[in-house]
């Protein structure tokens, strides 16, 4: 991004080569103040974007003296020429910020000097889709966001892959359909990645591990199906991940225990153990999905964890926390809506915290003592069925089919530096 100072130093430069204001402030004694093909391509991507009919008559130095706020330049190094770096349009910037036949130009490609292309709510009544020839050569794009804009659809175009210089992503909230490309996997630099609020279709591609650099990734509320895909639990960098709302199924992969932070739902299965291996953990909520099996007691131990949230789900014997973290917790332990669960009889007399509204162990119809409370085996519980999973009546709905089951759970971290 130009910083001002940078701005204030392009604008010293020219009055120092030129001297004096020139009436042809696009030439200077060393060559152009821009290339004439950066300028006009970008006289054609705001035109063909904005309402302003004369953008270039209004705009002719858009670098230097007549400034658009959602444009910024830099002055390259050789030769010392301004060239576009941002494009930003939007609500911020301009009102209405676009006209009703807004498109992209394939223009673009002649700004290959562009580090950040972002347009919210622009395309709103024209049908604009993303040309797979659009990106291709713009080497230096390294922030995309095309966000809100409910008429941008067709697909994600595989050739967003090839800017290997991409580090945020974000097309979240459009139109966008189909798969998603499991190229994009390709994309090494890419830090954040954001497909949320569109409707994509099909699995989450296992390439997605490739994204080394991926600190956060939200592909939540499309219609994704299939499993999470293992090889999310490779990205050490990962700090949240939020697949909810899709279709999605299956189990938290053994190999999460790697990561900082994740949040997904409509998943079922036990809690891994590997998640007590997440010590900066601190705050962690699996509430209101399809999860059994029984609370590892390993949660309670981890050192920075302060808020465990595993209400409504399907957990079910004795928890092992101990009293010291439970009572350090208070009510920001929430276990409440797991008919299955139970605390020890001691436990359950002392009235800790009112979210732990569970029976006693013992003495209970129905429900197992500690002794017979089966060991938390992740894997082993593919298919199998704890014994008293049977034949007991609850008041609460009909077990829904794990499928469709659209709430999240959100794994937070604490940050180093904190
Ligand atoms: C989402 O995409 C499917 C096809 O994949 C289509 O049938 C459906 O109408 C789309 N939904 C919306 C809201 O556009
Ligand atoms: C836990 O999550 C449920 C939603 O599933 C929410 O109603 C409840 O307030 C949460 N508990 C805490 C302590 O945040
Ligand atoms: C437990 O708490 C409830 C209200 O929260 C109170 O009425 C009751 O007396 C308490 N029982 C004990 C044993 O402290
Ligand atoms: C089970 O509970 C009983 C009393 O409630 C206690 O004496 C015993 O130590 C507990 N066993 C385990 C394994 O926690
Ligand atoms: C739990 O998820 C269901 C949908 O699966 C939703 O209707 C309900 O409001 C959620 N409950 C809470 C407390 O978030
Ligand atoms: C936890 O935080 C410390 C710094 O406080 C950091 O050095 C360490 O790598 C973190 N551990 C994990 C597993 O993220």
């Amino acid at each position: 991004m130009a910083s001002p100072s940078l701005f204030l130093v392009g604008i010293g430069f020219l009055v120092v080569a030129c001297g004096a204001i020139a009436v042809q402030r696009n030439v200077d004694e060393t060559g152009m103040v821009m290339e004439e093909g950066e300028l006009l391509g970008l006289f054609d991507v705001m035109g063909s974007l904005l309402e302003e009919p004369g953008w270039a008559d209004v705009h002719p130095e858009p670098c230097t003296d007549t400034p658009w706020p959602g444009v910024e330049c830099e002055i390259g190094q050789d030769p010392p020429i301004f060239h576009v770096t941002t494009i930003h349009i939007g609500p911020d910037v301009a009102t209405p910020p676009c006209k009703p036949s807004a498109k992209i130009s394939d223009s673009l490609l002649k700004l290959p000097y562009l580090r950040t292309l972002s347009i919210f709510n622009c395309f709103v009544t024209s049908q604009v889709t993303l040309s797979p020839t659009l990106f291709g050569s713009l080497s230096s794009l390294e922030h995309l966001s095309l966000q809100s804009n409910p008429s941008l659809s067709g697909e994600v175009p595989q050739s967003l892959a090839k800017i290997s210089t991409l580090r945020v992503m974000s097309l979240s909230q459009n139109n966008l359909q189909g798969n998603i490309p499991l190229e994009l996997g390709g994309l090494v630099n890419l830090e954040q990645l954001d497909l949320s609020y569109n409707n994509l279709s099909g699995e989450i591609p296992e390439d997605i591990g490739g994204l080394k650099s991926l600190t956060i990734l939200d592909l939540s509320s499309n219609g994704l199906e299939g499993p999470v895909p293992h090889s999310l639990g490779q990205l050490q960098l990962l700090q949240k991940v939020d697949l909810c709302s899709n279709r999605l199924h299956g189990r938290i992969p053994p190999e999460f225990g790697q990561l900082n932070s994740f949040s997904a739902c409509g998943l079922m299965g036990p809690i891994p153990n590997s998640l007590s291996s997440l010590k900066n953990l601190t705050a962690l909520s699996l509430d209101n999905n399809s999860l059994t099996g029984t609370i590892p007691p390993s949660l309670g131990s981890l050192p920075n964890l302060d808020q465990l949230n595993l209400s409504h789900n399907k957990l079910s014997g004795e928890l092992l926390l101990s009293e010291e973290f439970i009572k350090r917790l208070g009510k920001r332990l929430d276990v409440r809506g797991n008919s299955r669960l139970c605390t020890s009889y001691q436990l359950s007399r002392k009235n800790i915290s009112t979210y732990l509204q569970t029976p006693a162990c013992l003495g209970t119809e129905g429900i197992v003592d500690n002794r017979t409370c089966p060991e938390e085996q992740p894997d082993d519980f593919k298919g199998r069925k704890p014994y008293w999973y049977h034949g007991q009546t609850s008041s609460r709905a009909p077990l829904q089919d794990p499928q469709f089951i659209s709430t999240c759970f959100v794994l937070l971290h604490a940050l180093s530096f904190l």
